[in-house]
């Protein structure tokens, strides 16, 4: 049976490791939506145009590593901002979000646009202080020559754009359980997301 669980917020409040560990405690599939706009983001960094990048996706585009950089971050949420792009990216999630067996789909607009049918929705979010010390030491750790002041900026420019454009811009749903990971490690917060979401599961 179908069961969807929508999981959204800012970056580095810990949605993608929560997504992942919801889906593997339920047993349901997973999707983490931001790789789609960060593949059209890389794409248009190679000389595509947006829509054709987001309308021409294949699934070995979701799995270069080299999507997971600064650059492309702000290039995906530039694209991210098109409506064109985000029309062409809908019927993938929401195909994806009604397969059988259950759907965990994480991004910033899940509960509130793709599927606003969940049957969970879940709003993970901490301090942008927190988050961009996460993102940093993420960043460090994977030995990418960043400074803190460089990560903050960059996060502050993008949770803006994000949350103030007008095309499904990032707000949690009114019927979505806030979960503030500012106080939590990760291990904590995946414990309280499946102790959120657990009863509403049955
Ligand atoms: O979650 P992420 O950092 O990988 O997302 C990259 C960008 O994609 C983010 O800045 C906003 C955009 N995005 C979006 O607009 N809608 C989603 N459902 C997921 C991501």
């Amino acid at each position: 049976m179908p069961f969807t669980i929508a999981i959204d917020g800012p970056a580095a409040a810990g949605k993608g490791t929560i997504s992942k560990a919801v889906a593997a405690h339920f047993g349901f599939a997973h999707l983490d939506t931001g790789l789609l706009y960060r593949a059209v983001g890389r794409r248009v960094l190679d000389g595509a145009p947006p829509v054709d990048a987001a309308r021409s996706l294949r699934p070995e585009d979701l799995e270069a590593d080299s999507l997971r950089t600064p650059e492309v971050a702000r290039a995906a949420s530039r694209v991210a901002a098109l409506a064109g792009v985000r029309a062409a990216l809908l019927g993938f999630q929401r195909t994806f979000a009604r397969r059988e067996g259950g759907a965990v789909l994480d991004g910033r607009d899940i509960g509130t646009v793709i599927c606003p049918e969940a049957e969970a929705k879940l709003f993970v979010t901490a301090r942008p202080e927190v988050r961009a010390d996460r993102r940093y030491l993420e960043l460090k750790g994977k030995g990418l020559e960043v400074t803190r002041e460089q990560v903050i900026a960059d996060m502050r420019e993008r949770d803006a754009r994000d949350a103030g454009r007008s095309q499904s811009p990032l707000r949690p749903a009114p019927d979505a359980m806030v979960l503030d990971t500012s106080g939590l490690d990760l291990g904590q917060a995946v414990v309280e997301a499946i102790r959120l979401i657990g009863p509403v599961r049955g």
